[in-house]
């Protein structure tokens, strides 16, 4: 016996490969409910070899149903996430709407996999940024060797972590470079995406910190350990799918980058390709379609005591997202549910 699944927001980037996901994994599911807004009533998306037709979010009754996996974003999330949770529906939510309830477990399943026994105060069970997500994954197993002080990230993620519309203003606007006649005034973002960076991801907060980098600090505090500190610069790039980011990490212990290097092969979830040659590293169209979050020069920094640099790329829409959502319904499959 399987489990009867429910995926919110089907029709988008991440619900879409959340179906990819499910069944290149083989979950084992009795039945699946594809749903979206109401203007996308019908439309088919696929899931393996089956075309599912969507339906309404809105009159969808969740009794019965085992786990709705959401991506519809947080207003729409905070509209319909708890009807599936009070319906006795396990809701696995890819916005920001729940991650820093106390309530919720906030899991990576390679890092804090026990975090999902807490899941039934609310029935909600949250999944991270896609930056933090990554992030997490190279940094615990490191932590766990030689406890980490304080880490300095830069991001330069893709403009798939900003939705369908915004994969579109990048396309539209990089063909308007060449055809100067048709003009694509930035909409999704502040400034123009094609052939440039945007220093800015999310609000603005009161400390000159953009959400997106609050985000960072927050989810890593609340998924590995409070004592860590983080200061993050999240960086758009004209990149359609793979966020990289830069990472500075000072430890309590020294850690040898030979042995960083070794404990990271070992590491759930990672890949380290590290050759120290001409292309011996991930860039982020290798890593598009891919479980793995990739991890590369790796080395010391000779400008603390126990520091290492190394940089770390992942598919946003699979371990930033999707991913690890189904990560997630299979650890509460494994550990809670225990059908299928
Ligand atoms: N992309 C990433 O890397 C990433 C990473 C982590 C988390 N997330 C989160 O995942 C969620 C989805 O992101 P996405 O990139 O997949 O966005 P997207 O491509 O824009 O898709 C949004 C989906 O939500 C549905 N939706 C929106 N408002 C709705 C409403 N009121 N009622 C019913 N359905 C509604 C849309 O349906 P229609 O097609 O009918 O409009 C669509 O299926 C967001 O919360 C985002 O923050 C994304």
């Amino acid at each position: 016996m399987g489990y009867r699944v429910v995926i919110a927001g089907a029709t988008g980037n991440v619900g879409r490969e959340m179906l990819n996901i499910l069944a290149e994994r083989q979950f084992p599911v009795d039945e699946i409910a594809v749903l979206a807004s109401r203007k996308s009533l019908g439309t088919e998306v696929t899931f393996g070899d089956k075309t599912l037709t969507t339906q309404d979010l809105d009159t969808f009754d969740f009794a019965g149903w085992d786990m709705a996996l959401f991506a519809v974003g947080s207003d729409a999330t905070k509209k319909y996430a708890p009807k599936a949770a009070v319906a006795g529906c396990v809701v696995i939510d890819n916005s920001s709407l729940y991650r820093y309830d106390h309530d919720v477990p906030l899991i990576v399943p390679e890092v804090n996999p026990q975090a999902v026994h807490g899941y039934a105060k609310k029935n909600i069970i949250a999944n991270p940024n896609c930056s933090t997500a990554q992030m997490v994954v190279a940094l615990k197993p490191l932590h766990d060797r030689a406890k980490i002080k304080r880490v300095v990230v830069s991001t330069y993620q893709s403009v798939s972590g900003s939705g369908k519309d915004a994969i579109d203003e990048l396309w539209d606007q990089t063909k308007a470079v060449y055809n100067p006649t048709q003009d694509v005034p930035p909409s999704v973002y502040t400034k123009q995406i094609a052939f440039n960076v945007i220093p800015h991801i999310d609000v603005f907060l009161d400390d000159g910190s953009t959400k997106e980098e609050w985000k960072m600090v927050a989810e890593t505090k609340k998924i590995i350990d409070p004592s860590i500190k983080v200061t993050a610069t999240c960086v758009r790039v004209p990149v359609f799918v793979g966020h990289s980011e830069a990472i500075n990490i000072e430890f309590e212990d020294f850690l040898d980058e030979d042995e960083a290097r070794d404990i990271l092969r070992e590491a759930p979830g990672i890949m380290v390709i590290d050759k120290r040659e001409d292309g011996g590293y991930v860039t982020p169209v290798e890593c598009v379609g891919d479980f793995a979050t990739f991890i590369s020069r790796i080395r010391q920094d000779s400008t603390l005591d126990n520091g290492l640099n190394l940089w770390c790329v992942s598919d946003n829409l699979r371990k930033g997202a999707a991913l690890n959502a189904v990560q997630i319904a299979e650890l509460l499959g494994r550990e809670v549910l225990k059908k299928g």
